[in-house]
C-alpha cells in the first residue's frame, strides 16, 4: 500500500506544526486493524493514528506504526518503514520492520536472532566513537527545545565519525542492528516508534536503554541504542550534556 502510493496523489493534514498524517498512514493501519481483528480478535492493538489504550494491556498487544518516517513519505523520500512489536504482557516477544523502497524485511523473535530478509544480522564492532556511525531525530517539539536537542546533537557530532539524521526511529534501530550505524539516540519517541526496532537491535547483539541507561521500556520515551561496545560512551555524553545544562 506504501509503494502504491508513494510519490502520488497523498492527503496531508497537520496533527501538529510540523506533525503531519496522510491518508495512507489511516489506510494502512486500517488494514492492519482489520488483519488483526479477523485472526486474533481478543489481542489488543496499539497503533498510532487510530488510538489505542497507551497503558500495557494484560496478554497480546499489537504495537504498530502504519508509516515510520511520515514526513519523508509526505515530501517524496523514500526513507520510511511499517514497525510492529508483539508483546506479551507488555514484553516483545516478536519484532518486524519493513521499509518497502528497499524491499528490506527485518526481523526478531526474542532469544531467536535477528535477520534481514531471512539472513542474520549481527551489530558492528566498532570500539571507538570517532570511528562510529550514529544516527538520531529530533522529536515534533523541537521547535521549543531546539538548544537541548541541538546542543546533545552537538556533543556527538564532535566526538562521532559523522551523524546522520534519516527522519524514521524503526529504521535507525534496524540500522544498528545491521551494524550500518554504530549508535542511535532518540528522545520522546511513542511505542510503535521502538518496540519492534528494540528488540531487533537486542537480539543482533547489540544493547538498548534508556537515554539515562535505565532499562529500555517501549513505553519510556527515551532510547538509546547500539551495538554494545559503545554504549556506556554514548551515555556519557548525554550525562555531561545534561550535568551541563543543569
Ligand atoms: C517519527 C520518526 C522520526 C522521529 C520522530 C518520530 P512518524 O515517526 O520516527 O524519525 O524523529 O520522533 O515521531 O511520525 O514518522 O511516525
Ligand atoms: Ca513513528
Ligand atoms: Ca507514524
Amino acid at each position: 500500500m506504501q509503494l502504491e502510493r508513494f510519490g502520488g496523489a497523498v492527503r496531508v493534514e497537520k496533527k501538529g506544526t510540523i506533525d503531519l498524517v496522510t491518508d495512507v498512514d489511516v489506510a494502512v493501519e486500517r488494514m492492519f486493524r482489520d488483519l488483526v481483528g479477523s485472526r486474533f480478535p481478543d489481542h489488543q492493538v496499539l497503533a498510532e493514528e487510530l488510538g489505542g489504550d497507551s497503558a500495557v494491556p494484560p496478554g497480546p498487544c499489537w504495537v504498530f506504526d502504519p508509516i515510520d518516517g511520515t514526513t519523508n513519505f509526505a515530501h517524496g523520500l523514500p526513507i520510511f518503514c511499517a514497525s510492529l512489536a508483539l508483546e506479551i504482557d507488555g514484553v516483545a516477544e516478536v519484532g518486524a520492520v519493513y521499509d518497502p523502497t528497499r524491499r528490506e524485511l527485518f526481523t526478531a523473535e526474542r532469544g531467536g536472532g535477528a535477520y534481514l530478509n531471512g539472513r542474520p544480522l549481527h551489530v558492528s564492532a566498532t570500539a571507538d566513537l570517532v570511528d562510529a556511525m550514529l544516527v538520531t531525530g529530533f522529536p515534533y517539539d523541537v521547535h521549543s527545545r531546539i538548544e537541548e536537542i541541538v546542543g546533545l546533537f552537538g556533543r556527538f557530532v564532535g566526538r562521532a565519525r559523522a551523524v546522520r539524521r534519516l527522519g524514521s526511529a524503526a529504521i535507525d534501530l534496524c540500522y544498528v542492528a545491521a551494524g550500518r550505524m554504530d549508535g542511535f539516540w532518540e528522545s520522546d519517541l511513542k511505542p510503535w516508534d521502538i518496540a519492534g526496532g528494540a528488540l531487533i537491535v537486542a537480539e543482533a547483539g547489540g544493547r538498548v536503554t534508556n537515554m539515562d541507561g535505565s532499562a529500555f521500556a517501549s513505553r519510556g520515551r527515551h532510547v538509546l541504542a547500539s551495538n554494545g561496545r559503545l554504549h556506556d560512551a554514548m551515555l556519557d555524553i548525554v550525562r555531561e550534556f545534561r550535568r551541563s545544562r543543569a
